[in-house]
Formats: structure tokens, C-alpha cells, sequence
């Protein structure tokens, strides 16, 4: 029996824990699936049993978790009898496949993915943003609660708070993205090819289809029609969804830099009434989940190495607008770490909010 098997016999009965629930992490060799059961440790969140899963491919590996060894084991059609809350991070296709299929047997599903963020009667949901949009999600009874993507939460965590404050109408959005937003494969890809680069060699490019390291590019996803890209539009969609208002015009340019871990955003604000930048630094300074670093007088602002392995999205630069005169304009610059706040914390943020 596998050590992971063996901590069920804490709860072998099929009765529901919403206050220590069972909880499987799908994904959970990779790179936010590794996250999950950092998080999960770190914030003792309370657990009666954990079954990690993962491909074939990765069936019968140890992992570390909680001061345990436990074993991966391949997820299939049974995978999730008896579990309360389901974790995961495993891809698109494989959240279609199988969150339904966990659902069904009764747990409680925080998907990742892109699968269900915009399905209508799913709940998109970020706890400083709009926690009030799990009503009605129950661990222990089945149903699907989205995780948004990584650059949305990370700029909603940050405009939300003056958005209440003042309306926001337009949102104009650069992102520079971490090569950890495309995975483990990608990250151990800006390695190498950082390695090659330098030595003289032709870098390796499997993940992405052009050099990566000493360069950027627009983000890989796919074309649009409009000319926009998928992360761009995932931006605008989800940020109407989960403020309940399409009408807020949004346009975001998407771009992967040679950055290990942690997501920069440069967001400018139209708001509907004048906001000072000093209110908006006594707001912020005030918002859960927000950090200012601000420092003007030596030129210290936020840095992904900032927010590597923090829970926090750091926000400054917060500054008037200038090319917008009637003080209704803001700008700043955030940075956040996407494999925790982007993805992992979020989703388990989720789960401590169904506890009960
Ligand atoms: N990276 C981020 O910052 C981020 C942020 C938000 C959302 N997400 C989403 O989270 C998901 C995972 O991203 P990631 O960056 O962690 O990717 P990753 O490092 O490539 O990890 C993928 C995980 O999925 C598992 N997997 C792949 N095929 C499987 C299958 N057929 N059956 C079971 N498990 C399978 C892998 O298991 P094996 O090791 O066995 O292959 C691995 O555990 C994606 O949907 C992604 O869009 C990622």
C-alpha cells in the first residue's frame, strides 16, 4: 500500500468532511500542481487524506508533501470515489474529461484551466474580488468553481480596490510573462537555452517556436482574428465576468520575457471621477493581498524577484496619467507571482472559503 493510500485510513468511510475534506491534486508533478502542495502545507490547510495524481507517466514516483512520502498515482475514471475537494492543474483537455467526472462523484472541483472560466453558471472567482460568487458551492457536493487566469488575477488583485473606489472604464494592459506561466518544460527550456546562448550555440527551441532566452516575444497563444491573442482576450473576458459588467473597455498586449518565475503588468486606468495618486497609494495600502513598493526617491519599484514564491501581487509606480488631463487616469505597475497568487494560493484561497 502507498504511503498516499495508506492516509486514508483516517477516513476510510464514505461520510462528507467539509471542515477536513479529501482532496485530490490533479497535476500534481507539475509546475503548479508542485505549488498546490506548497500552499497546501504552508497554510495547514486541513486535510483528511491527499491522493496526488498525474499521468501514466508519472504512476509510481515519490513525492515529499507534509513531512510524508507519498506516491503519485495515475488518474482515471475512479480516481475521485470518497474525495471532497478536487485540485486541478493538468491542462484543458484533461480538466474537460475529467472535472465532470469528479463532480459527479461528489467533489468539489478548482479548475486551473481555461476549461469552464467563461461557461456560463460557473463561478469565476478570486477571493479579494468576488468571493460572494460562491453561493451555492458546497465541498463535499460536487461542482465546478474556475480559477481565472494568471495575468487576470494579478491585475484584478491590484484594480479591483480602485475600481470600487472609482469606476473603472478603461483598462489598458502590457504584460511581461514568466517563462513558469508555460510550465515546467518551459521554465527547464530558458535554461538551457540561457546556457547555450552564451556558450555560442543555437538555443533549443522545443516549448517555444523561437529563442526565448536574451529575447522576447508576443505571448505564444493563439492568434486571434482581431489580431489579438488568446491571453490577451482571456484578460478582458474573464475581468467582465467577474466584475458582472462588460461595458468596461479593455486591451491588453501580451508578451513572454526571459523571466524565470513572476508576471510584471503595466495597467493604465480611465476611472470614471477624479482619483488623486496619493488616494489611490492609501487604498492600495489598505487592499488585501496587495504590497506597495513605491520608492521613487531611489528608483525601487516591483520586480518578478519580488514576488518569486510571495503570496502578494506588488504594486507601483502608482502615478497620474498624464496623457489623460482631467485626473481620472492612473498608472502602475504590478508584480505577482502567477504559480501562487496566478494559480495555486488562488485556487486553495477558494477551498479555505467553502470550509466550514
Ligand atoms: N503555470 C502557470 O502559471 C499556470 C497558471 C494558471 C493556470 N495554469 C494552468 O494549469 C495547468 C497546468 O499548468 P502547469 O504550468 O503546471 O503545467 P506543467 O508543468 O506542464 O504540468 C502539467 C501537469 O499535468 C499532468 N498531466 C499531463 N497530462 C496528463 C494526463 N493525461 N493525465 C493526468 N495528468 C496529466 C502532468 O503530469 P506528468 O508529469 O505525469 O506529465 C503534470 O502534473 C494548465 O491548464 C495551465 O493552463 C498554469
Amino acid at each position: 500500500m502507498s504511503t498516499a493510500q495508506s492516509s486514508v485510513s483516517a477516513s476510510s468511510s464514505t461520510s462528507r468532511s467539509t471542515s477536513s475534506p479529501r482532496v485530490a491534486v490533479v497535476g500534481a508533478t507539475g509546475a503548479v500542481g508542485q505549488e498546490f502542495l506548497d500552499v497546501l502545507a504552508q497554510r495547514n490547510f486541513p486535510m483528511s487524506e491527499v491522493r496526488l495524481l498525474a499521468s501514466a507517466r508519472s504512476a509510481g514516483k515519490s513525492v515529499e508533501f507534509a513531512g510524508k512520502t507519498h506516491t503519485i498515482r495515475e488518474l482515471t475514471e475512479e480516481s475521485f470515489k470518497g474525495i471532497d475537494l478536487a485540485l486541478f492543474s493538468a491542462g484543458g483537455s484533461i480538466s474537460k474529461k475529467f472535472a465532470p467526472i469528479a463532480s459527479q462523484a461528489g467533489a468539489t472541483v478548482v479548475d486551473n484551466s481555461s476549461a469552464f472560466r467563461m461557461t456560463p453558471g460557473i463561478p469565476l472567482v478570486v477571493p479579494e474580488v468576488n468571493p460572494g460568487d460562491l453561493k451555492g458551492i458546497e465541498l463535499g457536493k460536487g461542482g465546478i468553481v474556475a480559477n481565472p487566469n494568471c495575468s487576470t488575477i494579478i491585475a484584478l488583485v491590484a484594480v479591483t480596490p480602485l475600481h470600487r473606489a472609482a469606476g473603472v472604464k478603461r483598462m489598458v494592459v502590457s504584460t511581461y510573462q514568466a517563462a513558469s506561466g508555460a510550465g515546467y518544460a518551459a521554465m527547464m527550456e530558458l535554461e538551457q537555452q540561457s546556457h547555450e546562448v552564451l556558450r555560442g550555440q543555437a538555443p533549443t527551441c522545443k516549448i517555444f517556436k523561437q529563442q526565448y532566452a536574451f529575447n522576447l516575444f508576443s505571448h505564444n497563444s493563439s492568434m486571434l482574428e482581431n489580431g489579438y491573442n488568446e491571453e490577451e482576450m482571456k484578460l478582458v473576458k474573464e475581468t467582465h465576468k467577474m466584475w458582472g459588467d462588460a461595458t468596461v473597455k479593455i486591451a491588453a498586449t501580451c508578451v513572454r520575457v526571459p523571466v524565470m518565475r513572476a508576471h510584471a503588468e503595466s495597467i493604465t486606468l480611465t476611472l470614471g471621477k477624479a482619483l488623486g495618486e496619493d488616494e489611490a497609494r492609501e487604498i492600495l495600502a489598505k487592499a488585501p493581498g496587495v504590497s506597495i513598493i513605491d520608492d521613487r526617491a531611489h528608483n525601487r519599484f516591483p520586480t518578478p524577484i519580488d514576488a518569486s514564491g510571495k503570496d502578494d501581487v506588488y504594486v507601483g509606480r502608482i502615478r497620474q496619467d498624464i496623457s489623460q488631463d482631467d485626473g481620472r487616469g492612473l498608472s502602475l505597475f504590478v508584480c505577482g507571482d502567477q504559480l501562487r497568487k496566478g494559480a495555486a494560493l488562488n485556487a486553495v484561497q477558494i477551498a479555505e472559503l467553502l470550509l466550514k
